[in-house]
């Protein structure tokens, strides 16, 4: 198992290029399988979620070549409509291909899809909506068969707008028969990305960004090149990477109105935040105080992916700091590890209870998901001494070359193989 050696203490200057974001990049892969033609995505990060996509679709046959960080998808031979448990069960966004597979194929077969260990993950929203559009769904031994003869445009609601279930609609509704009007609709900036890839290969795709959107089904997709938008959370690691550390950082490719709650936060803990364009720039000196309470939500909401880095930043701020963890179950799993720091916090339930103390000191440390990871990596940059974040699997999953970012801002670290 690699594993990070982190000697903390530096603080962080300079400007770090973003990555394009893992959540567009992952439903854009499922989508080229709307298309017999060619799709190019630019900028793909080479991180373990993006490989375990472009498998998927090779074990379905398709053809995926990754020159430099540009990937080739080419889906004319593929054939199959079955994913095998080993893949599904790696990944959480396999369940995308549900919608892409059904649009082809008229049929799909994947076992329960996997990703994170942070709380039960359902996908009712998933199956009901893809039964409104004229699925008939059989469930057996952890496999989900889904088969249609068509699929027909409908009214859909989602009770909570998830991301997920939002794009896995988009997909299975772009080719359909007639209009499919979803209300309740996720409004991630990643879902504005698949409805522009999907306009750009011929699709009908409209109010992506808002509660509602609308689908005009078309009779078939073409071939598209596409730039995926840049990693929000990834901008928002870094920046928080520098207010626990002190130093200034920008980073480049990202707008603040897409992390505007994040930069608010930021300043309530006193640092400097410029945006300009695609710029974000934080500046971040002394102690900074905690954060009264941050409670994650849907977008425009404070993001889920990102709670676990700030509960790390105010475990080391003046005061106290209450972090309400809304969309997963059992986000708080790091924090065993924080503590193993010198972390001062209690959870109950979805909530924990951050009280800052001045300095966290090195500890040896698991990473046991992706975010949670990141923070432990965070937490280790600020501490006193050599740490260790061991098991790197999970943090692979979503940031390609962490630490050779980290390293250009100035950190102490190293990435151990084993
Ligand atoms: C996506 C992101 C993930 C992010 C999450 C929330 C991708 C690849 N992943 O995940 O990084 O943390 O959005 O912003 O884009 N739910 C149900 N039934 C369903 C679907 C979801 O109950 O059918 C619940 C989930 O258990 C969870 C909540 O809704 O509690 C949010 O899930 P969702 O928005 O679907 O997240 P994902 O698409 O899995």
């Amino acid at each position: 198992m690699d594993k990070f050696t982190i000697e903390g203490g530096e603080r962080l200057y300079g400007s770090v290029k973003l990555q394009s974001a893992k959540n567009s990049v992952l439903p854009l892969f499922a989508a080229s399988m709307l298309t017999q033609k060619k799709v190019a995505i630019h900028g793909v990060p080479h991180i373990r979620d993006a490989l375990c996509m472009a498998q998927i679709l090779r074990e379905l046959g398709a053809e995926v070549s990754f020159c430099g960080e540009e990937v080739c998808i080419d889906t004319a031979n593929a054939c199959s409509h079955e994913i095998s448990s080993v893949l599904t069960r790696e990944l959480r966004s396999s369940v995308f291909m549900l919608g892409s597979l059904l649009s082809r194929f008229r049929r799909a077969r994947i076992a329960y899809p996997g990703g994170c260990d942070i709380g039960l993950r359902p996908i009712d929203l998933h199956l009901s909506a893809l039964k409104r559009l004229g699925v008939n769904i059989t469930e057996r031994e952890g496999f989900i068969l889904c088969e249609c003869d068509r699929l027909r445009g409908a009214e859909i609601s989602l009770d909570f707008p998830s991301v997920g279930a939002t794009e896995n609609i988009l997909l299975a509704a772009a080719c359909a028969e007639g209009t499919t009007v979803l209300s309740g609709a996720a409004k991630e900036p990643e879902i504005v990305d698949l409805e522009k890839f999907l306009n750009g290969m011929g699709a009908k795709v409209t109010g992506a960004g808002s509660d509602v959107i609308r689908i005009e089904g078309v009779p078939a997709l073409h071939g598209v090149s596409f730039s995926p938008v840049k990693d929000r959370i990834e901008a928002g690691t870094f920046l928080i990477a520098c207010a626990v550390c002190g130093g200034e950082v920008e980073v480049v490719g990202c707008s603040g109105a897409d992390l505007s709650i994040l930069l608010h936060k930021l300043r309530e803990n006193g640092c400097k935040i410029h945006t300009k364009n695609d710029k974000i720039r934080i500046e971040s000196h002394g102690r900074l105080r905690c954060n009264r309470r941050i409670e994650t939500m849907p977008f425009p909401g404070f993001p889920t992916d990102l709670q676990a880095q700030m509960t790390a930043l105010n475990a080391v701020c003046e005061g106290g700091a209450l972090i309400v963890e809304n969309l997963f179950e059992t986000r708080f799993k790091y924090v065993p590890e924080l503590q193993k720091m010198g972390a001062d916090i209690e959870v109950k339930g979805r909530t924990a209870f951050v009280r800052g103390v001045p300095r966290l000191h090195a500890a040896s440390v698991v990473a046991g998901d992706l975010r949670g990871g990141a923070a432990l990596v965070l937490a280790a940059l600020g501490a006193e001494g050599v740490s260790e974040v061991v098991d790197l699997s999970h943090v692979d999953r979503g940031y390609s070359d962490f630490q050779g970012k980290l390293k250009q801002l100035g950190a102490k670290i190293k990435r151990v193989r084993a």
